[in-house]
């Protein structure tokens, strides 16, 4: 008896999608174009790619629900200065405020749960001190993942923004080589995307880097990696195990 469901998940690889031009919060933004894998009609609230030319940036905007995106290729200097690299994974809590800008060019893959804003004003430097946080996963860290949704050992776990009782928020996760995770369900969006090595659902779909992946609410499966993998999670409601 099948008891997974993935009906309705989307794949989209960061390094072969079509890019459109970014409709904007106010119009076209030149020099920004995205790749929408579950986005809201006229907002950028969900999970999507994003590429800024060289010399282009986010003009000043408030985060209302808070921003992570994890950068996947280039640079990006915030408002504060600090240039956020390759690797980088970057949690804002809502209520932050920020400018960006990249003088090289850069891609970076985004969740957002409300509504950004662009706004007037100058005391972004405060709530990026207070709100942001960075986690380069090439640093290491990663540490055993709690109880939920698994106890294998052969799964480690490097937290961004995380509640460790539901399973839910912006983290990275690293499969041992023959790690699996057991049958759970996600009660909102998981969206996760390979960053290093593969991964194998339980359909039978084998993730390679570059996947970013979109599971609708509802969505119940496990999976393994038989070489070992690394990706950034992004989970929006309470992890259920189920009985497998
Ligand atoms: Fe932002
Ligand atoms: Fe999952």
């Amino acid at each position: 008896m099948q008891t997974w469901n993935l009906e309705g998940r989307r794949i989209v690889n960061w390094k072969t999608c079509d890019w459109q031009p970014y409709p904007g919060l106010d119009g076209a933004e030149p020099g920004l174009s995205w790749c929408p894998i579950r986005a809201e009609p006229g907002r950028d609230v969900g999970y999507f790619l994003m590429k800024v030319e060289p010399g282009s940036g986010a003009a000043l905007h408030l985060h209302s629900a808070g921003e992570d995106f994890i950068m996947l290729e280039g640079e990006l200097v915030d408002g504060d200065g600090t240039v956020l690299r390759e690797g980088d994974c970057v949690s804002y809590a809502p209520g932050t405020r920020h400018r960006t800008h990249s003088p090289g060019g850069c891609t970076l893959l985004a969740g957002v749960k409300g509504p950004i804003s662009t706004i007037e004003g100058d005391d972004e430097l405060e709530t990026l001190r207070e709100g942001r946080t960075i986690v380069n996963w090439r640093d290491g860290g990663f540490v055993p993942y709690p109880s939920l949704p698994d106890d294998s050992a052969a799964i480690q776990w490097l937290p961004v923004r995380a509640n460790a009782e539901t399973g839910e928020g912006f983290y990275l996760i690293s499969f041992e080589p023959g790690g699996s995770s057991t049958l759970h369900e996600h009660t909102d969006f998981e969206e996760f995307a390979m960053l290093q090595g593969t991964l194998t659902d339980c359909d039978g779909t084998t993730y390679v880097e570059g996947d970013c992946i979109s599971m609708p609410p509802g969505s119940s499966h496990f999976s393994r990696s038989s070489e070992g993998c690394v990706v950034i999670d992004m989970i929006s409601g309470p992890l259920r195990v189920l009985e497998q």
